[in-house]
């Protein structure tokens, strides 16, 4: 396999998890959640965003949460925000990036955003100038990149000159966001075949739902691809609202594990990843999708059944 020495993961369980929780996650927990990941090497963290209180109720502590979080070095903190106003109080708050969101599928924008594509567009643009002006670069999250649970294909023409307007605004990255887990590593692979060489220098980042069972193959076909930037949710928490039929991000531990298992460095700490991941089951109050916080490292070992071990043959 062609793999990359190392990847980058940002962490999106406080913002695409916490926004989907029945319960409002109190703002300490939050806080804790952010400081915890921080200390376990997380490069870079989506902490919360920068929308209307009235959409997402559960994130409505945004600023209260960039305030109180405690900033490590070299961490990169940054929030999701859908038009000027969420760029405004995302720059207020501190963030040190701002990423944008914006739907490939027209009725998926307008029940996510309220906006046509076209109109959510005019809000980016304005958002740009405010990143712009505070120097904040700006990520382009793009929902539905592989389909749309109510339109179905989203044709990748389409896509790709919704990329090239957000590239035209001054995106330093693009977000391919596979928002209710449709895509298959093959289209995974034909995407960024017609993508990657028609916008150079752009940051890919690939943005997975494990909603059936495809989001680590597709993050592999991706690796092949040369794209080395992954969004990941501590537990496999993760979803979005105005969606229907979506479930969690891959899960953040699950993901560190494959690839350290196939010497791919994150940087991130693994058994610190599982401690929080238990943490955040705590907080939450049900058992997490992630496999690893119940399966442990492929090196754990059990001890042998009784009678066993003397009849285990001498090797040759
Ligand atoms: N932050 C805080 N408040 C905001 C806001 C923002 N970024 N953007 C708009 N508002 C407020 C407005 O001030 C207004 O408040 P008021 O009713 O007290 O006057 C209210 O929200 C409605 O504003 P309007 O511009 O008419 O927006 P809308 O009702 O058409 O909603 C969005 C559009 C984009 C603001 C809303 O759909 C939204 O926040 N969606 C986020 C969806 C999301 O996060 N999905 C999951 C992630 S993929
Ligand atoms: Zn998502």
């Amino acid at each position: 396999m062609k793999l990359p020495r190392r990847v980058t993961i940002c962490e999106v369980g406080t913002r695409d998890g916490f926004q989907i929780e029945p319960d409002f996650i109190p703002t300490e927990r939050k806080i804790e959640v952010v400081n915890r990941l921080a200390a376990a090497g997380m490069p870079r963290i989506e902490v919360t965003s920068f929308v209307s209180p009235k959409a997402i109720p559960q994130l409505r502590d945004a600023a209260e949460v960039m305030a109180a979080i405690a900033r490590r070095p070299g961490t990169v903190y940054s929030a999701l925000v859908p038009n000027d106003k969420g760029a405004v109080r995302a720059v207020d708050a501190g963030v040190d990036e701002i990423h944008t969101v914006l739907s490939a599928s027209e009725s998926h924008n307008l029940a996510n955003v309220n906006m046509t594509i076209g109109e959510s567009l005019t809000r980016l643009a304005a958002v740009a100038e405010v990143a712009r002006r505070a120097e904040v670069p700006v990520v382009s999250g793009i929902s539905c990149s592989f389909g749309c649970p109510f339109e179905g294909d989203v044709p990748t023409d389409h896509l790709e000159s919704v990329v090239a307007r957000l590239v035209d605004m001054g995106a330093r990255g693009v977000g391919l966001a596979d928002t209710t887990g449709m895509a298959n590593p093959a289209q995974v692979a034909r995407v960024l075949e017609r993508l990657v060489p028609r916008f150079p220098g752009v940051e890919w980042t690939l943005h997975t739902h494990d909603t059936r069972a495809m989001a680590i193959p597709n993050i592999l076909a991706a690796m092949e691809h040369g794209v080395t930037h992954f969004d990941a949710s501590i537990g496999g928490l993760g979803g979005c609202p105005f969606a229907p039929g979506a479930s969690g991000n891959v899960c953040t531990e699950d993901l560190i594990h494959c690839l350290h298992a196939m010497g791919v460095e994150t940087g991130v700490d693994l058994d610190a990843m599982i401690e929080i991941s238990k943490r955040v089951q705590e907080i939450v109050g049900r058992v997490l999708p992630g496999q690893l916080a119940k399966a442990g490292k492929w090196n754990r070992r059990y001890p042998l059944p009784g009678g066993v071990r003397e009849r285990i043959p001498a090797r040759p």
